[in-house]
């Protein structure tokens, strides 16, 4: 089969390795800023590794503000805040630190801040393309401390908006990335797994979203095969470097895939289970990959059946669905493995599950798949979250 023809992209460079946050000044320098605003949440305050950053920045000679006060999830009314905070401090650039709901607060802020608060209602117009920031973005330098959301490498910032009732993309992206796999050592299980399926879910997803490359499938594969070889590894011994340093280049990829390819029918599912029933991204991305695995192999089966490699096995053959189930089996396997929670044990019923259904049909990302996506589709993949997985 020929290959296919589509745009190579990575937004902003990336220092990769551990102890690099000590680069942090001089590449703030380097990039001209003289007052730093660092945002984060309070979780990574208590850990101190916004005061690791702030100490840094300030030997290097530079002021610095903390925003500890990034929210899980994003909500438009929390992005207002650092806006005006930014706004009142007059900074030249902004570090984030943090997991993906501090640094896609960051990115949100570096829009906000400069062109006014009015942004965030016009969030569609902006993601569609339909209207440009009219000032630019604030400089970013985003610093992951945990392995999954590759937030770090993508052009959107994911908010919770009220007024519309779901999550969506704000336009923004990092100008420098460090990636300091020492910071993510110690993450308590719980999130090393959900963060770590998340990363899963982006590659998986990428492989057939329609703006899949050569590019964005390499680095898909290998960063499943980077999760898979040392997800279980960084669970049981949270303080081994090596599986941390893989899982922190894997999730990297992920990201960078999915950047320039997209996700689609899985990540739909998984802002309307997050949105609706306040269920971590990182979890309900877990959930609904072995699905969307299924579904998928239907279409590309040659591009499901590849995953085997990257996850250890041998490659499955027979029926598209037969290949899809297996590959879905291997990485539910992995799910017990790390200790995801099923759908029941999170508290939403069957019914519940498959109210979502409505929220998923027709929704954009939802329609970014490489082919159709048929309400049965859907219910049937919200149908297998609960009963394939208990
Ligand atoms: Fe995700």
């Amino acid at each position: 089969m020929a290959l296919k023809s589509g745009v190579y992209l990575q937004l902003a460079p990336v220092l990769f390795g551990s102890g690099t946050i000590k680069e942090l000044g001089n590449k703030c320098k380097e990039l001209g800023w003289k007052k730093v605003m660092v945002v984060t949440d309070q979780g990574v305050a208590k850990v101190g590794h916004d005061a690791k950053a702030a100490n840094i920045l300030k030997s290097a000679g530079l002021e610095v503000v903390i925003w500890a006060n990034a929210l899980p999830e994003v909500p438009d009314y929390n992005v207002l805040e650092g806006a005006a905070f930014a706004r009142a401090e007059k900074v030249d650039g902004l570090v984030g630190v943090g997991g993906g709901s501090s640094l896609d607060c960051c990115k949100c802020v570096a829009v906000v801040a400069p062109n006014g608060d009015g942004i965030v209602d016009d969030v569609i117009a902006y993601l569609t393309g339909q209207k440009k920031y009219a000032v630019p973005p604030l400089p970013q330098i985003l610093i992951p401390t945990t392995a999954g959301t590759g937030s770090e490498c993508t052009f959107v910032a994911v908010i919770t908006h009220k007024k519309l009732n779901q999550k969506i993309g704000l336009p923004s992206h990092s100008s420098f990335n460090i990636i300091d796999p020492e910071l993510t050592l110690g993450t308590p299980n719980n999130i090393t797994a959900a963060c770590g399926l998340d990363a899963f879910s982006h590659a998986a997803e990428a492989l057939t979203e329609v703006k899949n490359t050569v590019h964005s499938d390499l680095l898909a594969y290998e960063a499943m095969r980077l999760v898979a070889a040392n997800l279980r590894k960084a669970c049981s011994n949270p303080m081994d470097l090596e599986a941390r340093e893989y899982l922190a280049v894997g999730s990297n990829f992920a990201g960078i895939s999915f950047s320039e390819s997209g996700v689609h029918m899985g990540h739909s599912i998984a802002h309307a289970l997050g949105f609706h029933h306040h269920i971590p991204h990182g979890v309900a991305c877990a959930l609904v990959t072995p699905p969307t695995i299924e579904f998928a192999a239907t279409h590309y089966p040659e591009k499901i059946k590849a995953i085997a490699g990257s996850l250890g096995i041998p490659a499955p053959s027979g029926s598209p669905a037969q290949i899809g189930k297996v590959v879905a089996d291997e990485v539910r396997k992995l799910m017990k493995d790390v200790d995801i929670p099923s759908v029941g044990k999170l508290n939403v019923s069957r019914e519940q599950l498959l109210d979502l259904a409505q929220y998923v049909d027709g929704e954009p990302l939802c329609t970014t798949f490489a082919g159709p996506v048929t309400r049965a589709e859907i219910d049937k993949a919200l149908a297998s979250m609960y009963d394939d997985y208990k």
